[in-house]
């Protein structure tokens, strides 16, 4: 079960009141998402991806690269983060999903000249098929496949759109190729083919992943103080208008790292539009307790801090100490350690009257990660209505995307006029 709990009050902070007003609107929001579930209107339909994505199909994709020690994941933005994300937190072997979502040539280089070829899965993902990175990357890789003579149409799965270049090559070499689903924007899409096939290539339980989405969708209702989701939603947003414009989010979890990427595009790419949206931050508990907290807790007063953490864990013993001013050690564990560190940091916030949020889930395993995925999806989509931005689209992002593609096919274009025009001192 996940759980969000309310923020104290603090500077900026929200008032009792304020939140019983807003749970007016929270309901009208509420009605206006199941209405656009319901006939699955474009972003909506996420809402509905753990009903509607089906986990034998992907199984049955992945079938001939199952054996696999270890996968590649081609794709950007919303079509790497969502699966980086779950294999972070649940892969066996951190290291057996490796992301070429950059096109910096030193990163890829080094990245395929570490990676045995013949024993890893390729998952290239573009909803569009288009996007420049995706394409080139793809193109290095399987060249890098023939180079060391391995077959890289037998160790490939595609998921993508209906059209564009990369479903035209998908079909010309007849690879396995997943949809990706309509109406759903890539940063909306980890419960899909999109973010599941490297977990289910590496044998995570997708299908803990999707029970855990449903049973966040069920818990959706027309109050903010019976939905854990609304609940986190709603707080964002009220902050936001009393000043919050930073959402600083630490997971206390090494396996939740990514997870505060994933969050960051969510969150920056839905609500950061017609001159608003929290600037969302990223922090790793306890490490940045030793940097950033200095400003979270004593800088400008626009922030919120959301802290993240599991409630149960797996334990490291300390051994005892041999020495006397280590004794406070002796007897406890890095679990019961990092557990301490978390409730002073967060205790530290409201005592210096700033704001913070806790999500807490049960314990870090698929259906406790499908459940925080979905209910922060419904989050946003929540902020989004109370904003009243237009949540699912991305123009800003397209604008880059064009601009890019332009620039390299030498087109002139209101980009590239735009590009031409910029002065440097
Ligand atoms: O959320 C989004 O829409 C973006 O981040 C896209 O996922 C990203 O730009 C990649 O696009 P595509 O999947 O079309 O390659």
């Amino acid at each position: 079960d996940i759980g969000a709990a309310l923020a104290s009050v603090a500077d900026p902070g929200v008032e009792r009141a304020t939140l019983d007003d807003l749970n007016k609107r929270v309901a009208a929001a509420h009605d206006r998402i199941e209405q656009g579930r319901e006939a699955d209107e474009f972003g909506y339909a996420s809402l509905n991806l753990p009903e509607a994505t089906d986990a034998d199909a992907i199984r049955a994709a992945v079938a001939p690269v199952d054996d696999a020690d270890s996968v590649i994941t081609v794709g950007i933005g919303g079509s790497a983060l969502g699966a980086k994300t779950i294999t972070e937190a649940l892969a066996d072997d951190p290291g057996s999903h490796v992301v070429l979502d950059n096109v910096d040539p030193e990163h890829v280089r080094r990245t395929l000249d570490g990676l045995s070829l013949a024993d890893t899965a390729i998952n290239v993902v573009s909803r569009s098929g288009t996007t420049a990175e995706t394409l080139a990357n793809f193109l290095v890789v399987r060249a890098a496949y023939e180079d060391r003579g391995v077959d890289w149409t037998e160790r490939i799965v595609v998921t993508t759109g209906e059209d564009g270049p990369l479903r035209a090559l998908a079909d010309q070499h007849d690879l396995p190729t997943l949809p990706v689903p309509e109406g759903v924007p890539g940063r909306f899409s980890a419960l899909s083919a999109v973010g599941l096939v490297p977990p289910a290539i590496l044998g995570i339980d997708i299908e803990g992943l999707l029970a855990g989405g449903r049973t966040a969708a069920d818990n959706l209702a027309p109050s903010l103080y019976d939905s854990p989701a609304y609940a986190y939603g709603a707080m964002a947003y009220a902050l936001e208008e009393e000043g919050a414009k930073v959402n600083a989010v630490m997971p206390y979890a090494e396996r939740l790292e990514s997870f505060g990427e994933w969050f960051a595009q969510l969150w920056a790419e839905s609500l950061g539009k017609d001159g608003r949206g929290q600037t969302p931050a990223r922090a790793l508990g306890a490490t940045d307790q030793h940097s950033q907290l200095q400003l979270y807790r004593a800088g400008h007063r626009d922030k919120v801090v959301t802290f993240v953490r599991p409630r149960e864990r797996a334990d490291v013993a300390i051994p005892d100490p041999d020495h006397e001013d280590l004794s406070y050690l002796s007897g406890t564990d890095l679990g019961g350690l990092i557990d301490a560190e978390y409730e002073a940091t967060v205790a530290s916030l409201p005592a210096a009257d700033r704001p913070e949020l806790e999500v807490e889930i049960d314990r870090l395993d698929a259906e406790n990660l499908g459940e925080l995925l979905y209910a922060m999806e419904a989050a946003c989509v929540l902020v989004g209505e109370l904003a009243d931005v237009e949540t699912f689209t991305q123009p800003a992002v397209e604008w880059g995307k064009n601009a890019t593609r332009a620039l390299i096919r030498g087109e002139k274009t209101d980009e590239t006029a735009v590009i031409d025009k910029r002065e440097r001192l």
